[in-house]
């Protein structure tokens, strides 16, 4: 079995995960520059977050492991087999403090790194709206009068307060999910079963 793991933030709750079930990380610890490292009796394969998507889908891995958020972005056919209750956070619309952001007429203007998510949301509510892609930092977006608001994940809330933004609505939960390939789930059924298995007996 190989796994591709999410870089950064998921992969250190995911090690804090794989050690609390009794995997050997320490190689995946002690990296280095190597992007594929063993851990027990599968290999795990470090990658950006849309490409851990990609390595699921042409079935060069069987699982793996990313947030909501690049689901919900990024699509595609695999399985959405388990919540793993880390990396929570939410998909918000926001716009300046004190600003309705439905005052007035005219298409709306939406800036944000999602643009599906902004799109598939304002399309719920039949709402026309106008999309620019940001890749980071899009909360200047309303400040520099680019956008009318911003669909974007917000955490603890400090990145909005510090640049005088609020939430406005929010869109959806996220946290990282582990998937799995549709042909692995069948060839590899037993194996894949006990590894959910055993993340379900330690997950909070
Ligand atoms: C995300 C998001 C917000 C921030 C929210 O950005 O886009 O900017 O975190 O977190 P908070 O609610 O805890 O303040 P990230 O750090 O992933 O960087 P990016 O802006 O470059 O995407």
């Amino acid at each position: 079995m190989r796994l591709a793991l999410t870089k950064g933030r998921i992969e250190k709750q995911t090690i804090a995960l794989f050690e609390k079930i009794g995997f050997d990380c320490s190689e995946l610890k002690d990296k280095g520059r190597k992007l594929i490292l063993p851990v027990e009796n599968f290999e795990v394969l470090l990658a950006k977050p849309d490409d851990v998507i990609t390595y699921i889908e042409y079935g060069v891995c069987d699982l793996g492991i990313v947030g909501k958020d690049t689901i919900a972005q990024k699509g595609g056919k695999f399985y959405e087999v388990l919540d793993l209750g880390f990396g929570k956070c939410r998909f918000a619309l926001a716009n300046k403090k004190d600003v309705d952001f439905y005052a007035g007429s005219g298409v709306k203007t939406i800036a944000t790194k999602y643009p599906n998510v902004a799109r598939n949301y304002f399309q719920s509510k039949n709402m026309d709206i106008r999309i620019i892609k940001i890749e980071g930092s899009v909360e200047v977006a309303p400040l520099l009068g680019l956008a009318d608001g911003i669909v974007d994940i917000v955490e603890t809330g400090n990145t909005l307060v510090a640049n005088g933004l609020e939430v406005k609505e929010w869109i959806m939960d996220i946290s990282s999910r582990l998937i799995v390939n549709t042909a692995s789930m069948k060839l590899k059924m037993e194996e894949i079963n006990e590894f959910i298995r055993k993340i379900e007996n330690v997950k909070i």
